[in-house]
């Protein structure tokens, strides 16, 4: 593999939207058969790759999303980088690819952030977005897995994933074609899965939402999650208010926002349940008023309210059609640990020096 210079686009931070703007540098490390190769960084530079590189036909390709963030001690800081190496090494494990043990992985990531440091936004809901990933480079067309791959790592100065910031988003229900299926790869991080999800991403703009919800594959029934994001609703029942979320299988990415929701809501006194929930549950609630609340998380979405949800056939709103309050305050405890505003009660931070 051979590189050439590409210009690195650059935008002031109030222009910057997520991922259109990349730092001057990137890490890369090489496998082969004698192993991992010790990371490099080096310009941001255009890849050239033979036509017959595997990537481009089978698509063994696997990548991370994480935050690097300016606190205002200024520090540069990363949230639970150690359960992005963990998933990466698990979705390596279902492609068929080599592991990228943590040390190295973190090792990385943290070369790219001290090299471009300067390039971490400090603005409030901005930050260093980065993309870990791993490639097959191995030169044939042979179908079996490679034996050669390149993983990468680039770095993108981000403001909010959605134009709107913190508005409630419009969902589209895919009922025609699930995102996952038993025993497929819906719990990897492995780009066939979002490839897989463009036809309906594109069908969801068609009718004016921003992102899709997708259901099981065997009933059209249950919640999943969305094509990069996962979902939870608020349910009040008796004056008493849960979060739901439907529980982590082999359907689903475990998202590490929503792990850490999950803490934060039980320690705001929020009880929490990982179950099952159907589409009619959800439907069902916001008619009654059982379903205050829904929203859906993940790195480059943060927090993200719900208010509308369509179908083919139905379309109603969540609540008032406005972030809630259990939505709002959840999102500020996150965003607090992330942005170093709020005390890092559970050790989440990790600085990069
Ligand atoms: N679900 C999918 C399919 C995703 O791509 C992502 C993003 O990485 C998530 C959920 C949320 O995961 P995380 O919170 O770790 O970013
Ligand atoms: C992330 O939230 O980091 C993701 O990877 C989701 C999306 C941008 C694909």
């Amino acid at each position: 593999m051979t590189t050439t210079p590409t210009s690195v686009p650059t935008a002031p931070a109030d222009a910057l939207g997520f991922g259109q703007v990349f730092t001057p540098h990137m890490t890369t490390m090489r496998w082969t058969s004698g192993g991992w190769e010790r990371p490099r960084l080096r310009r941001f530079e255009n890849l050239a790759l033979s036509p017959a590189t595997m990537v481009f036909h089978y698509g063994q390709a696997i990548f991370e999303g994480m935050k690097a963030y300016r606190h205002p001690d200024g520090g540069v800081r990363l949230f639970r980088p150690e359960r992005n190496a963990a998933r990466m090494m698990a979705s390596a494990r279902r492609m068929a690819m080599p592991e990228l043990p943590e040390g190295d992985f973190v090792e990385a990531v943290s070369l790219l952030i001290d090299a471009d440091r300067e390039h971490v936004p400090a603005e409030p809901g901005h930050s260093l977005y980065l993309r870990p990933f791993m490639i097959a480079t191995e030169v044939t067309l042979g179908t079996r897995p490679a034996r050669e791959y390149l993983f990468l790592v680039i770095a993108s100065p981000s403001g909010p994933y959605f134009t709107g910031g913190f508005d409630a988003i419009t969902v589209w229900v895919s009922e025609d074609h699930p995102r996952a299926h038993p025993g497929g790869t819906g719990h990897a991080k492995c780009a066939g899965n979002y490839a897989a999800g463009m036809l309906v991403q594109q069908v969801a703009a068609e009718h004016g939402a921003e992102q899709v919800v997708f259901l099981d594959a065997r009933e059209r029934r249950w919640l999943e999650e969305l094509g990069g994001m996962n979902l939870f609703l608020v349910r009040e029942v008796g004056g008493r208010q849960t979060l739901v979320t439907p529980p982590v299988s082999d359907t689903l990415l475990e998202g590490i926002t929503r792990s850490s929701l999950i803490i934060l809501a039980d320690d705001l006194g929020l009880g929490v349940e990982e179950r099952p929930v159907s589409f009619e549950e959800w439907r069902s609630g916001a008619a009654d008023g059982t379903v205050t609340e829904a929203f859906a998380c993940g790195t480059a979405a943060v927090v993200t309210p719900i208010g509308t949800v369509r179908t083919r056939s139905a379309e109603f709103v969540v609540g008032d059609g406005r972030p809630g309050p259990w939505t709002t305050r959840l999102r500020e405890a996150l965003l607090g640990i992330q942005e170093g505003t709020a005390p890092d009660r559970h050790g989440w931070m990790r600085t990069i020096s």
